[in-house]
């Protein structure tokens, strides 16, 4: 039986991190990193997943505000809104849920947002920094899954990781952080000839194409790690409906170790997004957001030039 990667067992591990985090730099006289979610529209699923963040922010102790506009709002208006939240001080990310009313330009939208509150990481300076190798905010997903991966292969040193899916949000930084952890990657999609074999040859499968139990279980190996990013809602024979992944979860038994959907990797992007706002909040406040160890050497640094650590 493979083994079950608990997502959101993982994902409240890293929100007790990111709570400690927060508690320190309260503690220290900073305010609470902020994070703004801006909502255009009423699309269900858009409703149901910036619920779900706010209320993720409440447990761990970050502000976040809510801009709930009308489907007519003008790009103007929008791009106006940014504008204004980029010179906040007391917003240290912004969030626009996507998609957009289609007659908003996206890609736009998400390039007006000041790279260093992106907590989404998909601002075009955050894409290449990734690409490079430089910081800059990790996109949620891509994060997550890495560390769902971490979780059961610590060093993936010269193991073969086949990612399924090219998305700029998750195929494309999968495979640059997977490179940066010297792994051997091949990107694939649903249009790579001779997916089965090459699927065959991997230790660890990335499945990230949106296409429901495209992974079968005679593409998997014995002992292979399973993340499955995908999720889609379809409808059973009884008339109700299920989420499903993007691999054949029934057929996957001879793998190490699978993630579930939902339960695996969807917990873990939201982890990521308040670990992203703390990043971004500790930057802007302390000077350096990477790591627990970073902010303790910020810290002493801005005290021994006798700035103290209160910005106030
Ligand atoms: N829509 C679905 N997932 C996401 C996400 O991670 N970020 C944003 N901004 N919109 C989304």
């Amino acid at each position: 039986m493979a083994e079950i990667i608990d997502g959101r067992a993982i994902a409240r591990q890293l929100d007790e991190k990111t709570r400690s985090e927060v508690d320190a730099l309260v503690r220290d006289g900073y305010p609470a990193p902020g994070l703004t979610v801006i909502l255009v529209g009423n699309d269900p699923a858009s409703e149901v997943y910036v619920r779900r963040k706010i209320k993720a922010c409440e447990l761990v102790g970050i502000a976040s505000t809510e801009h709930r506009l009308p489907a007519d709002t003008s790009q103007e208006d929008l791009l106006a809104l940014i504008d204004k939240l980029n010179n906040d001080n007391s917003v240290h990310g912004i969030l626009c849920q996507v998609p957009l009313p289609d007659h908003i330009d996206t890609r736009r939208v998400l390039r007006s947002i000041a790279p260093e509150k992106d907590v989404d990481g998909f601002h075009p300076v955050n894409v290449g920094r990734l690409s490079t190798g430089s910081g800059g905010i990790v996109p949620c997903t891509p994060l997550g899954v890495m560390k769902l991966i971490n979780s059961v292969i610590p060093d993936l040193t010269g193991k073969n990781v086949v990612v399924i899916g090219k998305s700029n949000i998750v195929g494309k930084p999968v495979a640059n952080l997977l490179l940066d952890a010297e792994a051997t990657v091949t990107v694939t999609h649903i249009y790579t000839a001779g997916l089965p074999e090459i699927c065959r040859q991997a230790d660890v499968i990335v499945a990230a194409a949106g296409a429901p139990e495209l992974v079968r279980g005679h593409w998997v190996k014995d002992g292979a790690v399973l993340i499955d990013v995908g999720i889609t809602r379809q409808e059973t024979q009884e008339g109700k409906t299920k989420l499903v992944g993007d691999i054949k979860f029934d057929e996957v038994q001879h793998a190490a170790a699978v993630t579930p959907v939902p339960g695996g990797v969807g917990p873990m992007t939201i982890a990521c997004l308040l670990a992203n706002t703390v990043q971004a909040a500790r930057t802007s406040m302390v000077g350096n957001g990477s790591s627990d160890s970073d902010y303790a050497d910020a810290r002493s640094r801005s005290m021994f030039i006798g700035l103290g650590p209160n910005p106030k």
